[in-house]
């Protein structure tokens, strides 16, 4: 027993309670292993925790074993609806009571033996502490397949302007109830509950301590490849809430740019076809405003997607028209006596302004919904019955 310390840190900033939280999918088989090593470390680190296994109805024995467990501080909540990794995870974080809330597996990948130095690195002041593979000290069981591998590390790299963590994928932390109830618009799709927990509870300090991942010894893995699809929803969604109009921003001038190849695809396989070339300008320009309004309307301002898509779409054709008009004029301009620009340059400086004002008019007019009700749009998504807390 190593608790408690004879340094200066007074006993009252020890946490009074922690509260595991485990979401669990037909993982019968290893919960005694689990729920055993967890008692162990409770034990030995006189910690005052308890733990919630929040069971996606697995009708596996699940509830029957808890049930039969000896350990008072385990309980098992059966959900029904909204199933799901992320969102069981949430509901066991609203039901939680601790003052540091732990995420972990139930397949022994993660282990427990590890929590204690968490809960240090909190009290050392940490928002948010990751068990990472990927510090060093840290190592994951070696029968991971390069593909999982690469994966696990393109995922990563994916969420590095969200975080600077080597291992913000985990599924295995702890941060303080404080810092989760003050977190907002929890939406998570997929699995990384943890990288949301990062971006929506605005932690500063995230601190990772090594871990050795083992691999699932009994009962299967549920990461399925649509999962790993999700992600990408996900991470657009995390963007879109820590870089707000510059997420879109970048998302709009990357369809654009995917248009401009449509367009210049389109025509030359027009004027291929023997259409005539002003017909064959016409109809890739037309052709690829509707590709930029469909990618638009799909990832850039994805979150207006519930409103009709014709009022949309007249829209979004009038703004580019605008836009167009503006370019020309810009561009004239500039080419005329008074900067006498050559006329390259001049179309730059056009095609930037009308950028511009397509970007502003397609976002504070066109796909407006997402920024005047955010909230609003949440709870319409946000099925999950639960927390008030
Ligand atoms: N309630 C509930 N509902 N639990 C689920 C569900 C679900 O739909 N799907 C999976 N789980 C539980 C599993 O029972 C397990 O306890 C935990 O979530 C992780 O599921 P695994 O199937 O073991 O996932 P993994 O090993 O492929 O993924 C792990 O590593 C990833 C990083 O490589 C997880 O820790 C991920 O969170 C992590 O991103
Ligand atoms: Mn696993």
């Amino acid at each position: 027993m190593q608790d408690p310390q004879t340094d200066s840190a007074p006993e009252a900033t020890r946490f009074a309670r922690v509260t595991v939280v485990v979401p669990t999918y037909k993982e019968v088989e290893n919960l005694p292993f689990l729920i055993d090593r967890v008692a162990k470390v409770r034990r030995e680190h006189e910690l005052d925790l308890d733990m919630i296994v929040v069971d996606d109805d697995s009708r596996d024995g699940s509830v029957e074993l808890v049930a039969a467990r000896p350990e008072p501080w385990v309980q098992l909540v059966t959900r029904t609806a909204d199933r799901g990794l992320s969102p069981s995870v949430l509901d066991g974080m609203g039901r939680a009571q601790g003052d540091v809330l732990v995420c972990m597996d139930a397949d022994l990948s993660h282990p427990p033996e590890a929590i204690p130095a968490m809960l240090h690195k909190l009290q050392e002041g940490a928002d948010f502490v990751i068990g990472s593979r990927y510090v060093k000290g840290g190592s994951t069981s070696d029968d991971w397949g390069f593909l999982r591998w690469l994966n696990s590390r393109i995922a990563t790299l994916l969420a590095r302007p969200l975080t600077n963590a080597r291992d913000p994928m985990a599924g295995f932390f702890a941060f303080r109830r404080s810092t989760f109830l003050a977190g907002r618009d929890f939406n998570p799709v997929g699995y990384k509950i943890g990288l949301e927990f990062i971006v929506k509870c605005e932690c500063e300090r995230v601190v990772e301590v090594p871990i050795h991942f083992e691999d699932r010894q009994l009962g299967k893995s549920k990461l399925t490849f649509r999962q790993q699809l999700l992600y990408i929803k996900h991470l657009r969604r995390l963007y879109n809430f820590k870089f707000g109009g510059w997420s879109q921003l970048a998302q709009f001038l990357t369809v654009g740019g995917l248009g401009t190849v449509v367009n210049l695809a389109l025509l030359t396989l027009f004027l291929h076809v023997q259409v005539p070339p002003r017909p064959a300008v016409a109809l890739a320009i037309v052709l690829s405003m509707f590709f930029n309004f469909v990618l638009n309307r799909r990832f850039s301002f994805g979150e207006s997607r519930k409103e009709s898509w014709i009022r949309q779409f007249l829209g979004f054709m009038s703004a580019c028209s605008i836009g167009a008009l503006i370019n020309y004029a810009v561009t004239v301009l500039l080419m005329g006596k008074a900067f006498a620009l050559r006329p390259q340059f001049a179309a730059l400086v056009g095609i930037a302004t009308a950028t511009a004002f397509n970007f502003v008019a397609s976002r504070y007019l066109v796909f407006r919904v997402s920024h005047i009700r955010p909230a609003a749009m949440r709870l319409r998504r946000d099925k999950s019955p639960r927390k008030n807390p």
